[in-house]
């Protein structure tokens, strides 16, 4: 198959793609293409969650088990752990993890495990697209020497490029569809011929230069969301002190119509992104001999969240006479944000686990949440409901989901930490609800 070919069973959805761990971001992304017609293969090694997938079952919110099931009778959507269905596809897209070594540099060896499949199995005429976040090269000079090393030709015989996965997960506004794409190709063939695949199922696709920029663009992106969340929680420490409500400082500074943006303080960031992938930009810099400073300081911000809510606890229960040990603490969310089950990196993980240590009593409710291990501790998700409320010395609230009902939880609960301002305009008593 030459490149005509490709870009003709492209236009006529005839191509086949498969997509390579079946993720938050993997997910969507295949069952979005087989809505539009291709026939796609879901790749993955976790045997349980192709299992599940074979089944019809979706375990990503944003992917209803009904979209999944219609894609699977249609024959347009399998779910496999067999790496041999590379064999014939005309595209191949990567959208495995890219965590951190504990020493918090990058660590790319599921991309890297993944492309030697690829590898392995690529033929003429294909189009390889890597989407996990990395850092800028991993494209260019990890993946293009891995394919090339069979002979073939990258931008005559084969397409490669990179392009950045944008998904917000649980954002019911901007899905797959609607979420612009970047591409960057490593030859202007390469490009284009992405750029072609992205526009059958996004509306906007912008072409880049290269690999580089698609990757850099993605990092300063979250590092851009990393360090605006770190300055909204430096102010909440700061308007602590002065006894001013951060929110209302936010909400007043966002009448700006130009030159502002609000971001909101919390009890700490978490989830697969914003912790992590700032620091694929700052090892890359380190490399080649730039120390980057706000990402390291946005961190170190970031991460005294959970110790901040910790002591906002502390205190009060303390004025109440309460000590910390031996309390009822009732968390209310324990996903990194609302909308989500995923607890990747949550600070909720940290509070529990500390609230624990100090002989608390915790329990805890999350819609997107059953099961909990804290320390090879199993919790288990309890239901919100008044006589909990009431149980409870305090309730704690970190993650604002839109399924809990604010209104019986300020009027049941003793006393109530807010650190998400979801309790806004509900406090006829305010007295009992101390807020970030
Ligand atoms: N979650 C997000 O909101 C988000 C948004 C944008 C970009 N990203 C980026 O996308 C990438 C994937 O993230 P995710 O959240 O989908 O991760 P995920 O953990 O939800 O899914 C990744 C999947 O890849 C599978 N996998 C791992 N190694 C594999 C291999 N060698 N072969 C086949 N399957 C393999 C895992 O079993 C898992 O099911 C990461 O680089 C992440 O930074 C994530």
């Amino acid at each position: 198959m030459n490149g005509t070919d490709l870009a003709d069973r492209i236009g006529r959805h005839t191509a086949r793609i498969a997509v390579i761990g079946q993720g938050y971001v993997g997910l969507p992304l295949a069952v979005e293409f087989a809505r539009a017609g291709f026939v796609v293969t879901g790749l993955d090694t976790d045997a349980d969650r192709i299992a599940r997938l074979t089944r019809g079952e979706s375990y990503i919110p944003d992917v209803p088990a009904e979209d999944l099931q219609q894609v699977i009778e249609a024959g347009r959507y399998v779910a496999t752990a067999d790496v041999t269905a590379l064999v014939d596809q005309d595209a191949v897209i990567l959208c495995v993890p890219t965590p951190l070594r504990k020493s918090k540099d990058p660590d790319v060896s599921h991309v890297v495990a993944c492309a030697r499949d690829v590898a392995r199995f690529l033929a003429p005429g294909q189009l390889v697209v890597l989407e996990s976040t990395t850092y800028p090269g991993t494209t260019e000079e990890v993946l293009l020497p891995m394919f090339e090393e069979g002979g073939l030709r990258v931008g005559q015989d084969f397409y490669l490029a990179f392009s950045p996965e944008r998904i917000d997960p649980g954002n019911p506004t901007y899905r797959v569809k609607e979420i612009p794409k970047l591409v960057g190709g490593v030859t202007p063939a390469c490009t284009r011929m992405a750029a072609m695949l992205y526009r059958q199922i996004v509306a906007q696709v912008f072409e880049l230069s290269s690999p580089a920029v698609a990757e850099l663009a993605k990092l300063y992106e979250n590092t851009f969301r990393s360090v605006n969340i770190a300055l909204a929680n430096e102010l909440a420490l700061i308007c602590h002190h002065l006894g001013v409500s951060v929110w209302e400082v936010i909400e007043a500074a966002a009448t700006k119509p130009f030159g502002f943006m609000p971001f909101s303080p919390g009890p700490g960031i978490g989830g697969h992104c914003i912790p992590i992938d700032p620091f694929y930009l700052s090892w890359k810099a380190r490399l080649n001999g730039y120390e980057a400073k706000f990402i390291g300081l946005a961190d170190e911000i970031n991460r005294t969240m959970p110790r901040f809510v910790l002591e906002l606890v502390n205190r009060a229960l303390n004025d109440r006479g309460k000590p910390v040990k031996g309390a009822r603490i009732l968390v209310l969310g324990v996903a990194y944000k609302r909308g989500v089950g995923d607890v990747r990196e949550s600070p909720a993980v940290e509070i529990i686990e500390e609230l624990l240590e100090r002989g608390a009593q915790v329990q805890y409710v999350d819609p997107f949440v059953p099961t909990l291990t804290i320390r090879e501790r199993g919790l288990e998700a309890s239901r919100l409901e008044p006589g909990l409320l009431r149980w409870s010395y305090v309730a704690l609230i970190l993650t604002d989901h839109r399924e809990f009902d604010y209104e019986t939880v300020v009027r049941e609960a003793p006393l109530i930490v807010d650190t998400r301002n979801a309790t806004r305009g509900l406090a006829p008593q305010d007295h009992k609800i101390v807020r970030l």
